[in-house]
Formats: structure tokens, sequence, C-alpha cells
């Protein structure tokens, strides 16, 4: 077996704008993307305006950035930033778009024609249901379960090899009952990638609505939310867009806001926000009918900080360093007999490569005493070299891993 080819090189110019790349061997970026001094200096740029214009910074400054914001995270999925919906974590998000699809948990006659105006021929009847899968991210089923006394079900389809959900499971579960399909674009534990083309184009059939959990994707999957027929997506500054917490977003294809009227808001989504008529409620016509209140202006600060960085370079290039950088680690994985418990190949994978362990933490533990730092999760060691990495670096993990790893949780040689 060749080595594979890891491209992008000229892109390690960047390391040194990451402090964290000097002080460790970093390959958690599926958990935290490492913070480039791009945002250091946002976030100072923030600081000194509330120092100088104290409020008036909402009207000069900040509500212009938080439009910035949406246009960032637009043009990485192909829609206008006035599409996006701004929220502090992609559970906020689902909740508002959560208590939006009540009304056809229903069976609401008048939601049901808004949705075929739409092109979702959902019919009048109630569809009570919300189909997700074992490999998702909980806070994606646990908005269906907070929602068991309004009559929702949540339906868990189990993944066959525990590393990806096939489509024929997915037209098993979907039926007239089915408001909502509900799934990751890349599943956090064992980093494999779903065609969404072809879930889209099933669910539309039943007349039912998809949802995407790309948290684990937006960065590293070049995407385009119209072309490949999402309904609904969410996604985070936190990983792959290097971007920190408390920033995340979601996209309604503008066609749906009509028939998803959320029951959850607060005084964002408003049409007229600055006329603080508290007897009126006319939602915004564009992405911001989805939001809430106040955002927190350090957290989008340091968010556009990532974000000036991925748009520099690109989700493509982002996209295949990544990709390259884990094929290389699947190579030396499997040479070292170590449990790949993931896609063996980019084409089908997002960000990362899982290690199987059975008991993984000491594992971790010990990486991170020689400076390794990667996380865990049941039964897998959780690898995900971002585009900053080195083929190195790479090489280092897995020499470590093949010393730490437990005998018996080295694969079986066939020699
Ligand atoms: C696939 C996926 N979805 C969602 C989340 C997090 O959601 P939230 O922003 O609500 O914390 C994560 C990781 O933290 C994730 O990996």
């Amino acid at each position: 077996m060749s080595t594979p080819r890891v491209r992008h090189d000229d892109l390690l110019a960047h390391r040194d704008d990451f402090p964290l790349l000097s002080r460790s061997v970093y390959l958690n970026t599926c958990s935290l993307g490492a913070r480039s001094e791009r945002s250091r200096r946002r976030l100072a740029a923030y600081l000194d305006d509330w120092d100088t214009l104290g409020a008036r910074a909402w009207y000069r400054r900040w509500l212009g950035e938080l439009d910035g914001l949406r246009d960032d995270f637009g043009a990485v999925i192909g829609v206008p930033g006035r599409e996006i919906t701004l929220a502090p974590n992609v559970s906020v998000a689902l909740a508002v778009i959560a208590s939006a699809l009540d009304a056809v948990h229903r069976g609401d006659p008048d939601t049901a024609r808004l949705l075929r105006a739409a092109g979702l021929d959902a019919g009048p009847t109630p569809r009570p249901r919300v189909v997700t899968t074992a490999l998702d991210f909980p806070t994606v089923g646990h908005q269906w379960l907070a929602r068991a006394a309004l009559g929702v079900e949540l339906v868990v389809i189990p993944s066959p090899d525990g590393i990806s959900v096939p489509l024929d499971a997915f037209a098993e579960a979907i039926d007239e009952r089915t408001a909502l399909v509900a799934t990751g674009h890349v599943y956090f534990t064992t980093g494999a990638r779903l065609d969404l083309r072809p879930l889209a184009d099933l669910c539309h059939d039943r007349g039912a609505l998809l949802l995407v959990d790309a948290y684990q994707a937006t960065g590293i999957i070049p995407t385009d939310v119209v072309a490949d027929g999402v309904d609904l997506y969410v996604s985070g500054a936190l990983k792959w867009l290097f971007g920190g917490s408390g920033t995340a977003f979601a996209w309604v294809r503008p066609a749906l806001h009509p028939a998803l009227v959320p029951t959850t808001t607060g005084w964002f989504s408003s049409a007229r926000q600055f006329a603080f008529a508290v007897d009126e409620l006319d939602f915004a016509p564009d992405g911001r009918r989805y939001e809430l209140g106040t955002p927190s202006m350090p957290s989008a600060a340091i968010a556009r900080g990532g974000m000036d960085l991925v748009r520099e370079i690109g989700v493509e290039r982002l996209g295949e360093r990544t990709g390259d950088l884990g094929d290389l680690l699947v190579s030396h994985a499997e040479r070292a007999r170590l449990v790949v418990r993931g896609p063996r190949v980019a084409a089908r994978r997002g960000g990362i490569v899982p290690i199987g362990v059975a008991d993984p933490k000491p594992v971790v533990d010990a990486l991170a005493d020689a400076g390794i730092i990667v996380d865990f999760r049941p039964g897998i060691v959780r690898c995900s070299p971002a585009f900053y990495n080195t083929e190195e670096e790479v090489e280092l993990l897995v020499e470590r891993l093949a010393h730490v790893v437990p005998a018996e949780d080295h694969a079986v040689s066939s020699g």
C-alpha cells in the first residue's frame, strides 16, 4: 500500500497564526478548532469599539458585524447572508426550529397548504414522527424527546455497521407519519459522511422535511444547500470554522418560512425590531425570523476571525488537505495494526478518524502526557487532523498510539 499524498503544504504558512500549535501536537479540531491571531485582533477591535463608542457601537459597528457574520456563514453553504439565522449554539437553533414544526406534527391544514406552496406535499394529516439515527449528536434527538408530551415521537434508526446508516434504512423508517428526518452531514464519532441529495429526494417523495446537522462538515465539505435539496441546516463556529464557542447558525429554505412559524422567539426576530412594539409580532422576512435575543458580540468577533481565514483559503482546499491527512492517518494506523472504526477513504469521511479502543481514556491521557491532544468517545480515540497539521504530527500520533493502545485492541495479524 503506497503512502497517500498530502496536498496544499503551502497552507502550513498559517501555523504561526495559531498559538496552540506551537504548544502541543493538536489533533482535536473536531472538538474545538484552534484559534488564530485574526480572532484576537477582531476581539480587540470589539473591545476598543466598546470603550470608544459605548452603546452607539451597536448601530455604528456591531449590527454590521452581525450582518458580516451572516454573510460569512452564507458564503460557505451557497446562500446570501440575509438567509442566515444566528444562534448561540446548535441546540438553541434546533429548539426554535422544533417549535416551528409543532403545526406540522398536528397536521394543521393551513400549514399543509403553505408547505404545498413551498413544494412539499405533506398532506393535512398529523405527522407526529421525527426520524434520526443512533449515530447522531444527542441534542438532535433531544429536541423531539422533549416534545413527547405534545405527542411527538422520535424514531431512532440503528446503524448496521456502527459506522454509517444506509439510505435503505432511512427508506424503511420514513412513512406518512414522518414530519422530519434530522441527521448529521458527518457523524460525530465515526466521521462517516452522508450523501445529502439522495436522502433529500427520499424525504420529499414521502412528504417529509430534511434537517442536516452539519457541525462536523461545515468548512471542510463544500456544500450548496439549495443544490443538495436541504430544507433546514444547522452548524456552528466551534470546530472546522476555527471560531470558538458561542456562535452557531441555521438556514431554513426561504420558501418554507410562511409554513414554519416559530413559537419560541425573541425581539431579534421582529421585522421592526427597533419599533419596540410589545403588542405586535411581525417576523422578519429573512433568516432573522428564527433569532432570539441580544447576541454575544465577543463570540461573534472571535468567530469572524475564523471565518476570515476559512473564506480566504476556501472550503475546497481546507477539505482536500483535511481529507489527505485523514487518509495518511488511516494508512499509518492500519500498518500499525490499529483498528480504524470509520470510513477508510476521504470521499466517505469528514475530518474524524476513530481508532477502536475498549477503554480509550487512559490512552488519551497518555497521549496528552506526551503533548499530543486528541479526545475520546465510548470505544474510540477520536483523531482529527486539520489543515494546519503536518504529516510528521500525524506520524507521531500513530507511533505513540501503537505504543499505548493495549495489545488486545490491536487487529489480529493475518500473517
Ligand atoms: C454533530 C454535532 N452537533 C452538535 C454539536 C453541539 O451542539 P451545541 O452547539 O448545541 O453544543 C456537536 C459538538 O459539540 C456536534 O459534533
